[in-house]
């Protein structure tokens, strides 16, 4: 997709999370966001938000074959680590990962059932694994990635919620 249109689509995902979430919901003390690339729905827009309304955000941080979550904060200073992703310079870690109640991840692909297809490699399944079971899922994708099936295995992680420029797919099992 060109850079405008994702831009665009972009601009439309963060309003239908902020519209959503906010205030519908008591919000987390710390959420988990992805910082997005090129090709990815953007996320700056969002994690502005959040701090903005007093919540911690953490981003991943790729290191041992594994994500942990670090500290992004407003301007923070960032360099390429694994897989060529932006993560912060500083690698501030939570308390523990179990404060954190919202996670947003990107993805390949999708289905209503909030099954999702990841980079194949499983991190987000094994990061998801580590964080409070009641912790609210949204994967932010655009209208195209959202496909009739996808396959699943027992230790996939599903999504509650999926984020397109057209629609908020709930997939159930949310707090
Ligand atoms: N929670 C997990 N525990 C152990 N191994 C895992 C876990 N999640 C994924 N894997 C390993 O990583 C591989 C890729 O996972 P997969 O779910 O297909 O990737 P992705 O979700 O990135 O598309 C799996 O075949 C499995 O070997
Ligand atoms: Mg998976």
């Amino acid at each position: 997709m060109p850079k405008e249109l994702i831009l665009r689509k972009s601009a439309k995902i963060t309003t239908a999370f902020k519209n959503r979430f906010f205030p519908h919901i008591k919000a987390p003390k710390c959420a988990f966001v992805y910082l997005s690339t090129q090709s990815e729905v953007r996320t700056l827009a969002i994690i502005n938000h959040l701090i903005d309304n007093g919540i911690g955000v953490y981003v991943p941080c790729v290191d041992n074959g594994a994500i942990h979550p670090v500290k992004y904060t407003k301007g923070c200073r960032l360099s390429k680590g694994a897989f060529k992703i932006k993560e912060p310079v500083k690698k501030i870690k939570p308390k523990t990962p179990k404060c954190i109640e919202m996670v947003v991840v990107p993805g390949i692909a999708f289905d209503l059932k909030g099954n999702r297809v990841g980079f194949g490699k499983g991190f987000f399944d094994m990061f998801l694994k580590e964080l409070k079971p009641n912790s609210i899922k949204v994967a932010l994708a655009f209208e195209k990635q959202i496909v009739k099936a996808v396959p699943s295995q027992p230790h996939d992680v599903r999504m509650n919620y999926i984020i397109t420029e057209d629609r908020i797919i709930n997939c159930g099992r949310a707090k």
